[in-house]
């Protein structure tokens, strides 16, 4: 039987973010869960416009996406409740600029990406911010052999239903691979 939940969306669990950008001329962190994939060059994030780091992506055109692992979980949180107009959330963490000078990224976060300002799409309370990543640096411990290898990332996975922080579970099958055990099933 299925019951109907009117228009929710269920697209969870979604990955928790540290969205990074430079505000009136400091760094600043927003966490951020609505973040997607546009091409494979590609990232979005959805920000509501009463966000402070909304303005800072704006006025740079460049923006920072980290990836805490779950044992950061508490400062991801405060970078969810506190707003930069408020206190300096960078102090949290040890800073690093790449290439584009003007993303501030987080040295704890095991995964940061460098992206550059393609496309600001205007939603009634939102901005989705579209950019390019310009430049990914990961930290040697999560790579084998060369590629990062999400099981010694442990991204902060979020769901919005219950407001939950979860952990990434086990490897247990191969992309484009399995499926192949169904070739030759029987077609209408
Ligand atoms: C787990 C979590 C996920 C969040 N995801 C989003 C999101 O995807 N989009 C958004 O607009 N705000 C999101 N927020 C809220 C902002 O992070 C929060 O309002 C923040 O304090 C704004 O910071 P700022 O004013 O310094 O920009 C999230 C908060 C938490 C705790």
């Amino acid at each position: 039987m299925k019951i109907e939940l009117g228009a929710q969306n269920c697209l969870y669990p979604m990955p928790t973010t540290l969205v990074g950008a430079t505000v009136e001329g400091k760094p600043n962190f927003i966490t951020i869960a609505h973040v997607g994939i546009m091409d494979l060059g590609s990232v979005s994030l959805g920000m509501a416009k009463a966000h402070y780091t909304n303005a800072g992506i704006k006025e740079n055109g460049t923006f920072s996406v980290n990836l805490p692992s779950a044992d950061m979980v508490k400062e991801t949180d405060y970078c969810g409740l506190a707003s930069g107009k408020r206190v300096d959330k960078a102090q949290l963490f040890h800073i690093f600029y790449g290439n584009l000078k003007t993303a501030p990224m987080v040295a704890e976060c095991p995964i940061n990406m460098e992206c550059k300002l393609i496309k600001v799409v205007d939603f009634p309370k939102h901005d989705v911010f579209i950019g390019e990543i310009v430049t990914t640096y990961a930290e040697d411990a999560v790579l084998t052999d060369g590629a990062v290898d999400y099981g010694k990332v442990r991204p902060l996975l979020f769901t919005m239903v219950d407001q939950s922080y979860w952990m990434l579970g086990k490897r247990f099958a191969k992309a484009w691979s399995i499926g192949k055990d169904l070739n030759g099933h029987k077609s209408t």
